[in-house]
This record gives C-alpha cells, sequence and structure tokens, in this order.
C-alpha cells in the first residue's frame, strides 16, 4: 500500500515536467479513472492519507507514463464529458474540446425557442453537438453528419450508448449530406476542420492523435466551411440559424463567405477565454 497524496503528488511532478498545463488535475483524474471513483473521492483520500493497493498504484504508474508521452488524457480514460452528456472517445476521432460547448450552446438557445426544431450538426465527430443539442432539446431532431469511418463508429456507439429518442448519426460528406431535408432545417450547426495545411499544431496531443482529417482544411483552413456554408444555403429554411466554431483569427473570413444577399445578421462571438471562435447568421 501507498499514500494516495504521495503517489498523486508524484505523478504532477512527472506530468509538469513533461508540459502537460492541467498536471494536477490529470494525475488525480487518471487516478479516480484507475481506481473506478470519483475525481472528488480521490482528492478525500489523498487529503486524508488513504492508502492506494500496489497493483492499481502499478497501473497508474503505467497510464501516468503514456500522459507524460502526451497521449491525451481522454484518450487514457477513453472518456470526454461535453455539456450535459458523457461520450466515449479514443484513437480515430476528434476529442472534444471546451469551446465547442460554447458553440452548442448557441445552437441549443436558437432551438429551444422553437416548437419541434430540426437541427443538422456538420462534421459531428465523436457527436458531441448533435447528442449534446438533442439532450438538452428534447423537442428537436438532431441529426449529425459524419464523413470519417473510425469518427462515425465513434458517434453512432455513443449515440447507441445515450439512447436519444431524437437524436441520429448519418454517414456522408457534409458537401452533399442530407438532401432530403432541404429548406426544412431550422439550426445548422458545426465544428468542421479549420487548420491550414501547412500549420502544425503546437501539443503533440493534437499533432499526434486527433485524426488529420479533422483538422486541417485546405491552404486557408476554410474549404470544409465553405462547404459548410454552401450546404447550409441548401438545407436551411428562411429565418434559420447556422452556427459554426473556427479559428480565432477567421471570425472576417468567415463572415465574409456569407454573401449578404442569402445572409442577414452575421456576427461572430467570443469563447470563455474571450477570443473570437464561432459565427452565427441568419438565412433570408
Ligand atoms: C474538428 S472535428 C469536430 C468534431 C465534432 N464536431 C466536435 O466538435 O468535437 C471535424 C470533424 O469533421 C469531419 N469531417 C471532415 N471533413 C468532412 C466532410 N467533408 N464531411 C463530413 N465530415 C467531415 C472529421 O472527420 C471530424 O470528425
Amino acid at each position: 500500500m501507498t499514500d494516495a497524496g504521495e503517489a498523486l503528488a508524484a505523478a504532477a511532478r512527472v506530468l509538469a515536467a513533461a508540459g502537460v498545463e492541467s498536471a494536477r488535475a490529470d494525475a488525480e483524474l487518471l487516478l479516480a479513472h484507475e481506481l473506478g471513483e470519483s475525481r472528488g473521492r480521490v482528492q478525500a483520500l489523498a487529503l486524508t492519507g488513504g492508502d492506494v493497493d500496489r497493483d492499481a498504484l502499478a497501473r497508474f504508474a503505467r497510464l501516468v507514463e503514456r500522459r507524460a508521452d502526451r497521449e491525451p488524457l481522454q484518450h487514457l480514460t477513453g472518456r470526454a464529458a461535453f455539456r450535459t452528456v458523457e461520450l466515449a472517445v479514443g484513437p480515430g476521432v476528434f476529442v472534444p474540446r471546451p469551446e465547442t460547448e460554447v458553440v452548442a450552446q448557441l445552437a441549443i438557445d436558437a432551438a429551444r425557442g422553437m416548437e419541434a426544431p430540426v437541427v443538422v450538426d456538420l462534421a459531428t465527430g465523436s457527436g458531441a453537438i448533435a447528442l449534446a443539442v438533442a439532450a438538452e432539446v428534447p423537442a428537436a431532431a438532431v441529426t449529425g453528419v459524419e464523413r470519417n469511418a473510425a469518427a462515425l463508429a465513434w458517434a453512432q456507439r455513443n449515440a447507441a450508448d445515450l439512447a436519444l429518442p431524437n437524436a441520429r448519426i448519418a454517414q456522408g460528406d457534409l458537401a452533399d449530406a442530407l438532401p432530403e431535408l432541404d429548406g426544412g432545417v431550422d439550426v445548422v450547426v458545426s465544428n468542421p476542420p479549420y487548420i491550414p495545411d501547412g500549420m502544425i499544431p503546437r501539443d503533440p496531443e493534437v499533432r499526434l492523435h486527433d485524426p488529420a482529417d479533422a483538422l486541417f482544411g485546405g491552404p486557408d483552413g476554410l474549404d470544409p466551411m465553405r462547404a459548410v456554408v454552401a450546404t447550409a444555403v441548401r438545407l436551411l429554411r428562411a429565418g434559420g440559424l447556422l452556427v459554426v466554431e473556427h479559428g480565432e483569427h477567421q471570425g472576417e473570413a468567415v463572415r465574409a463567405l456569407l454573401d449578404p444577399a442569402v445572409w442577414g445578421a452575421p456576427a461572430t462571438h467570443p469563447d470563455l477565454t474571450g477570443r473570437d471562435r464561432a459565427t452565427t447568421a441568419r438565412r433570408r
């Protein structure tokens, strides 16, 4: 047996030395995962000098090593929290990010004001936005669209696990998705790939573990966005809302993709850290 507090402190030192920003939190979450306990229970264990058995500790040490090699925390635990839903994630799918929770909020706020809204999430990845909208707006009928086979399998698994009656996942290219819904959609939301091809993501978790298909969007990063806008023109009814996530310096370029003859009220919104990360517009 070893003291949980000591094990956590040692793990946090290893992770901090490896450049992991949230070293202590990650250590707590990994130990919680290993013990099948909540993070709060692990924190309590550390405060009260509780012990952890040697086998569990050896497995924890192995997880800490992998995290120090900059494997994403969510790949090690297999889970990612996104708003009100918890998703299974792992190799082959983009790990949902906190800033996307704000993008989903914009879609949820719009859908909540409608009677039986039809919502489409283009490029759904793990299903994060689609499934959160479906969970938080039970009156909505939500479809998530994903092209990549590996990501699609994660989204389908999450949809099956959550068993929301108002959510479905469809395989397809966002460029020609869901023609049966043309002109009948109330909200189109999307977090497409938007990193310019030549840019190398700084964090190893992103560079080495997020699928390239989820990251890169052509020479200026906006090729998928152009397809999202064109598909939204086709899918949305008059007055329907488009909500897209983009890079912090892309707000102006994204608004420039929105032809004023087709789109009204274009607006770019900051995320929780004040960076411009989402743009909305209404189909005329
Ligand atoms: C940045 S990830 C976002 C995933 C998810 N929406 C989220 O926010 O966590 C972009 C996703 O777009 C998918 N994708 C890329 N090109 C696509 C296309 N042409 N049609 C459909 N999905 C596409 C990728 O496979 C990836 O899952």
